[in-house]
């Protein structure tokens, strides 16, 4: 009785599975049996006790199916929605001063040495293999000012098979440095061109997304024009906002006619339901409702915001104004590539705002794996391709054993249920517990080398 004899079922697990879903934060899903088919989509996802008639009726051998272990599960890879993959080199280091010289001292200098396309290539290929290995199966990567080198991260991306948004930063002022500036025109041409050539390649998984810096780096008529850009080919768009109150008040001398940092934005047609924003930490609730009302998010970059001591964003106030919120590693602000450590600090800074109020609703693991996974796939408006284990979707998965050895302490010690095994590998495992990395059903980690 086969209804799906058209879906070719390429590989079926069984197991234990952990994802979100909109209603429920985490939901367990026990000895489940979920196939993917030869588009790397979630064909199924059933009791694993059904083996038998479900590989009747979707017309796969029993015996194919991957068994995970009993410290072993599923879970959605996780969604990265702020990184800068040109900062990679340094991050770690340089965390000694606040936003605007940290900028001026360390980063531009740095990112200017991307005009070299062997130094870019070989600093894009570490970001990429590093945080697919982090559990990375999606980021929004900001890449530098040169063109070629923004294609290279894309063509990498693509060649070890991770999701990926790619952004040409733009930037025509203020970047106090004759090496790594461009006019108008260029920002503009090199914008138009490098859209153009990545959308050519018809990379499967890796899309352009419209990078003005943020707004003291762009002149009102830079803004205008990438504004119109992405609206004219339905791009993402990504940049900072409101992220140290020395920022804000800079936003404010250098645009008198907006009535906020948001509304620089949005003036420019740089507020859409395809817009990321990273920090946000002193947005007012009149800029929120704005947020709401476009569909734009924010990146929550917790490490970062504690590093250059820029703020402490309310992610509970954010959430519920239904302002839509993922996580972003933001390196090299923030000094972690890992996103199991964005997952670590937005707890921690929940918990210190807790401190400095106790009537606080401090977030739970469960709703910061959320934001982790089905969040940042929400504030990319990727959630109809990826973020949970729902029929339909592409299979982004973690494939995550917490009895490898590695890290401060064993996770296992007596048993634990699965919903402890990840509430510990949150807060203690590290990529040796990630055993296996999946994008649209093709396994990308353990890398397969090419011959
Ligand atoms: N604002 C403008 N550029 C940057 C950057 O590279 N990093 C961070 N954290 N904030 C920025
Ligand atoms: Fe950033």
């Amino acid at each position: 009785c086969s209804n799906n004899s058209l879906v070719n079922i390429a590989h079926v697990y069984r197991g234990t599975f952990v994802h979100s879903t909109y209603n429920t934060a985490l939901e367990i899903l026990e000895d489940r049996l979920l196939g993917v088919d030869a588009d790397g989509k979630i064909a199924f996802i059933e009791s694993g006790r059904e083996v038998d008639s479900l590989s009747q009726k979707w017309g796969f051998e029993a015996s194919a199916v991957t068994h995970l272990g009993q410290h072993e599960f599923f879970m959605p890879g996780m969604v990265d929605t702020h990184i800068h993959a040109s900062q990679y080199s340094f991050a770690g280091t340089a965390l000694d001063m606040p936003l605007l010289q940290w900028l001026k001292k360390y980063t531009f200098p740095e990112e200017a040495r991307f005009k070299d396309l062997g130094f870019a290539s070989n600093v894009y290929t570490h970001v990429v293999k590093r945080t697919l290995r982090n559990g990375t199966t999606t980021a929004c990567y900001f890449a530098t000012i040169h063109t070629d080198a923004s294609l290279l991260l894309g063509q990498i991306a693509n060649d070890f098979g991770q999701r990926a948004l790619v952004g040409k930063v733009c930037m025509d002022r203020n970047s106090f440095l004759r090496e790594y500036k461009e006019t108008l025109e260029e920002s503009q041409q090199e914008t138009t061109r490098f859209i153009g050539e990545l959308l050519r390649k018809r990379y499967p998984l890796v899309r352009p997304v419209v990078t003005p810096r943020f707004a003291p780096s762009c002149s009102a008529m830079l803004l205008d024009h990438l504004g119109e850009i992405a609206q004219n080919n339905h791009l993402h768009i990504q940049s900072h906002i409101s992220e140290t109150k020395e920022e804000v008040k800079l936003v404010k001398e250098l645009f008198p006619d907006c009535s906020s940092y948001t509304d620089v934005y949005h003036k420019h047609n740089l507020l859409t339901d395809k817009t990321v924003m990273a920090h946000g930490c002193h947005l007012t609730d009149e800029e929120l409702k704005l947020f709401r009302e476009t569909g734009a998010s924010i990146a929550h970059c917790p490490n970062s915001n504690i590093s250059l001591c820029s703020g402490m964003l309310d992610v509970r106030r954010v959430l519920n104004k239904e302002v839509k919120l993922g996580l972003g590693t933001d390196v090299a602000g923030g000094y972690s590539p890992s996103m199991l450590d964005a997952v670590r600090k937005t707890l921690a800074t929940s918990k210190a705002l807790t401190i400095l109020n106790p009537e606080y609703q401090t977030l739970t693991f469960e709703e910061v794996f959320r934001l982790a996974t089905l969040g940042g796939s929400q504030a990319l408006s990727l959630d109809e391709q990826t973020g949970n284990f729902e029929v339909g979707k592409d299979f982004d998965a973690l494939r995550v054993n917490t009895s490898v050895v590695g890290g401060p302490i064993d996770l296992i010690i007596h048993g634990e249920e699965p919903k402890v095994l990840l509430e510990k590998f949150l807060n203690l495992g590290d990529d040796r517990n990630i055993v296996e990395v999946y994008v649209a059903g093709r396994r990308v980690v353990p890398f397969v080398e090419k011959p």
